[in-house]
């Protein structure tokens, strides 16, 4: 079989995103993603609804993204899908899916990790995005995770810091939901903090030894702020929307910026790359760009669509192991806390 014409369909049902993606040699033809809005209400994901609605999108989710690279499902040569980490519920819905599928096809089945998938979304063929070169370093920062690893080839990866609490999305999210916003409260922080000043507030960075990080007594100290500002003056939050918003940003930038500057130190590796959700933001995406003149870094920021969950993530690394004839057998179980 020539390795020139390599169709992967890749599934990803980790969290509260139900997507799929088709992706030809390194190429995406197609990217559905079906968000699940029926967790904003309750300010967080709710597994057991995730799991329902997963059920519901799955089947209509992959027709869509077929139909879109307009191929049928007989050209497909494997099936990759996210077997973790993630909510257990979740999981197992993309996960018998995928089997049953690859199965039916008699195809190659893949099992992806979510956490090196939010990584080598870089090796997406996209025009205008350079490819990070080994060795390099990555932060993945999003609503489960935030670790910075070294990727020294493909599957060769080593975590090297990581949070001892909550992910850094967490952070942007409890953050949010004590200002009243709506859940996920990141991408509405992101742009009330353009509007606003980040140096209006001082919110002190937790110390943490060496490369690992915390945010659960951030989000506590947002929380007494909060509480004794609306104390003084109930209308404090409205009247300082966006310079608080600006200012946790801020803060919470500064706070991933000063550990890559010593992960980039400690391992001499100047090619640093971000992933997941968080790396949507506007501020981080800047401030990594600041540091291409700042410390002389070579950086790469995803193409926005590839940032927060996606199938195309899953797909590549179908690919490339896909490549490597590296199956899953049709045992394979969904794993919540998969490692790296
Ligand atoms: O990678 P992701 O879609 O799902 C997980 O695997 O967790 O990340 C979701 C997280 C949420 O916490 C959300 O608030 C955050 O990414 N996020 C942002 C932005 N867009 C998404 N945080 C800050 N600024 C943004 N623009
Ligand atoms: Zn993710």
């Amino acid at each position: 079989m020539s390795s020139q014409n390599i169709y992967i369909l890749g599934i990803e049902s980790s969290c509260d995103d139900t997507a799929a993606s088709v992706i030809h040699n390194g190429k995406i033809l197609s990217n559905v993603v079906a968000n699940q809005k029926i967790h904003e209400e309750f300010g967080g994901v709710v597994p057991e609804l995730a799991s329902r609605a997963h059920q519901q999108n799955i089947v209509p989710v992959v027709h869509q993204a077929l139909k879109k690279a307009n191929i049928t499902k007989e050209q497909l040569n494997a099936v990759a899908f996210t077997r973790g980490p993630g909510l257990m519920g979740s999981l197992l819905v993309g996960t018998s899916f995928a089997k049953s599928l690859a199965y039916g096809l008699n195809i190659p089945l893949i099992d992806v990790n979510h956490m090196q998938a939010h990584i080598l979304a870089h090796f997406i063929d996209e025009e205008g995005f350079k490819k990070p070169p080994f060795p390099f370093l990555a932060m993945t920062i999003s609503g489960g995770h935030t670790q910075i690893v070294k990727v020294e080839d493909y599957f060769k990866m080593t975590v090297i810091g990581e949070t001892i609490d909550d992910a850094v999305g967490e952070a942007f999210d409890k953050s949010g939901k004590i200002l009243g916003l709506g859940y996920p409260a990141g991408p509405e922080i992101d742009k009330r903090a353009k509007l606003g000043n980040p140096k209006a507030f001082q919110f002190t960075k937790p110390k943490v030894d060496g490369l690992n990080f915390s945010f659960s007594g951030f989000k506590t100290a947002i929380l007494y702020f909060i509480q004794r500002e609306v104390k003084a003056n109930p209308n404090f939050i409205e009247e300082n929307l966006n310079d608080i918003c600006a200012s946790i940003q801020y803060t919470i930038i500064g706070i991933l910026i000063d550990k890559l500057k010593l992960a980039s130190k400690q391992t001499g590796i100047k090619h640093i790359a971000i992933g997941g959700g968080v790396s949507a933001n506007s501020g981080i995406r800047q401030a990594l760009k600041n540091g291409e003149q700042k410390f002389g870094w070579t950086t790469y920021v995803p193409k926005f669509e590839f940032t927060t969950d996606n199938a195309a993530m899953i797909a590549i690394v179908g690919y490339l192991k896909y490549l490597e004839g590296d199956f899953a057998e049709q045992d394979v179980m969904a794993s919540a806390r998969l490692k790296i």
